[in-house]
């Protein structure tokens, strides 16, 4: 058919269009239901957890109508939790200015049960509160979130299950979730002693486990950046990727929570959940489809095949270190064992880095580096695909080593976003070659607008979908890997090559772990 010239090119304009693909729809809706928060007074709920929920209020994502029931020890009013939440709202950075209209609509789908987490009347007070709901979908659909201690998960779970207010069965369009927060067990046994107990009183389809890294914009658009692009997923593989560095650094030291750490270190705290969980959707296969359960089947495969941690060989593959006094950003610090509530001869590592081996088809023989810890240099996550050099021809046969291997970046945080690094030539008569970058920055193309991971992670849970949340044999499958090199590190205490300076980039063995391949740590830049 034949086409004027102005329709031509308007056809052709609109291809160059930014075409927005959303998937929303097919996504489940949100429903009208409460949520029970179990650990009202604490932390978490007046840091994350109700700010996330008052910004998804102002954004009307939250169904209608919607309640809130916080659950804690202290005597007090609703009135009184209110006021205090309130107080905390004003604090936090990401809520610049309280929208005061929205605040009261919202503080009035809020109230407190005073309880005990033990005592088997506070359930039954609990079950009183929620039956006054005037509407039945709020009685019928309850969010119970722990965010309590993982060792009062099992009787926080019993109690609502011998009160009657969860239950395994669904009963006609009512369900009961469960929303638990890491650490979810100590080591394999444990989780796996966890789970068996759980399972006793909910079906796995009700428990949500929560691993905030699953909610940050970034690490979601792993998969999009994978697999809604033909461009990079055919560089994926051991053909083309010389090694992987996955980094996640922070600046700050344990600070208040040397008791929580002293428990867990840099390895639980970590490694076995954030990390392994980047590491899994950089390296997983495509799955077969959106569903929570074909990505989840495809991030356990993927755990499966990295190769165990074999006792006696641990010191080749892994480093640990504990940082000492030093300087982060001109300020003095203090050494780990002088935090409070830290043992003065604590050998809790608080730096971990590990060389691992996928055996796969895809991934043989590539090293995968992960590493993290407190107090380094700088507080940045990223996830850097180094390529191969090219071949020793032409312009590599005369550069050698000195002619940079191309890579891409995904920075997690901050300054979100995707470089690619590749090389070009110096403009001018000589010949000269050196790397040059693209960048890819959110807050470029999308603005700043960064959605805090709590906010999707809470939507998530009330549409009932598991996507970004971790399923039993995943925690398994995380827990399996990390067991031996935790146990061959408790069993040595820390020698004086394991302490690093704060407000450094860890210890000299991490870099030794790398040199031995001829790789080095590439720092991030912030
Ligand atoms: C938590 C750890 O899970 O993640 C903390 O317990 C750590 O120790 C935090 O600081 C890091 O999260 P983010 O979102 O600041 O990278």
């Amino acid at each position: 058919m034949l086409m004027r010239h102005s329709e031509g090119m308007d056809a052709m304009n609109s291809l160059d269009e930014l075409m927005v693909c959303k998937l929303d729809t097919r996504r489940r809706q949100v429903e009208p239901c409460t949520m029970v928060i179990f650990g009202a007074s604490g932390d978490l709920t007046s840091r994350k957890l109700i700010p996330a929920l008052y910004h998804l209020r102002k954004e009307r994502q939250l169904p209608e109508p919607f309640r809130i029931v916080g659950f804690a020890r202290r005597e007090k009013t609703s009135d009184i939790w209110r006021q205090e939440l309130r107080d905390s709202l004003g604090k936090n950075a990401r809520i610049q200015s309280l929208d005061e209209s929205v605040w009261n609509d919202f503080a009035r789908q809020i109230e407190y049960c005073q309880g005990d987490l033990s005592d088997p009347g506070s359930y039954r007070r609990l079950a009183e509160m929620l039956a006054v709901a005037g509407d039945e979908r709020l009685r019928q659909r309850v969010l119970y979130y722990l965010a309590i201690s993982p060792g009062q998960f099992v009787e926080v779970i019993r109690h609502l299950s011998e009160a009657g207010l969860l239950g395994k069965e669904t009963r006609g369009a009512g369900w009961q979730r469960v929303v638990v927060e890491k650490p979810f067990g100590y080591d394999l046994n444990s989780a796996q002693q966890l789970n068996a107990d759980i399972m006793r009183y909910t079906h796995e389809q009700q428990i949500y486990r929560i691993d905030h890294y699953l909610g940050k914009e970034t690490v979601q658009n792993i998969l999009m950046f994978r697999f809604s692009n033909t461009i990079f997923e055919p560089l994926w593989h051991r053909g083309v990727v010389d090694h992987v560095q996955i980094t996640v650094s922070e600046k700050l030291g344990v600070g208040g929570r040397g008791g929580y750490y002293e428990e867990a270190g840099a390895l639980r705290d970590m490694i076995q959940n954030h990390l392994l969980q980047v590491l899994a959707l950089v390296t997983m296969e495509p799955p077969v489809s959106l569903e929570a359960e074909a990505i989840r089947d495809e991030k356990v495969k993927l755990l499966k095949s990295v190769r165990p941690f074999l006792s006696g060989q641990i010191d080749r593959q892994a480093v640990r270190g504990q940082y000492i006094a030093g300087l982060v950003d001109g300020q003095t610090r203090a050494a780990y064992r002088n935090e409070p509530k830290v043992n003065a001869g604590s050998h809790v590592e608080t730096y971990a880095a590990l060389r691992l081996w996928i055996d796969n088809w895809r991934w043989s023989g590539v090293p995968f580096y992960l590493r993290t810890g407190k107090s380094l240099a700088l507080s940045a996550s990223e996830v850097r695909v180094q390529f191969r050099r090219p071949p020793s021809v032409l312009f590599a046969a005369q550069c050698g080593t000195h002619l940079d291997a191309n890579s891409i970046t995904l920075r997690l945080q901050p300054n979100e976003g995707i470089s690619l690094r590749f090389n070009g030539k110096v403009p001018g008569a000589s010949v000269e070659i050196r790397p040059v970058r693209m960048h890819f920055s959110y807050d470029v193309e999308f603005g700043a607008y960064t959605p805090e991971a709590y906010e999707r992670l809470l939507l998530e849970a009330v549409a009932g979908d598991a996507t970004l949340f971790i399923r039993r044999d995943e925690v398994e499958a995380a827990w399996e890997i990390i067991d031996p090199i935790r146990t061959d590190w408790s069993a040595r205490p820390l020698t004086d090559a394991e302490f690093y300076t704060s407000g450094t980039w860890g210890p000299s063995a991490a870099d030794q772990l790398l040199a031995h391949a001829g790789h080095a740590w590439r720092n991030p830049q912030v």
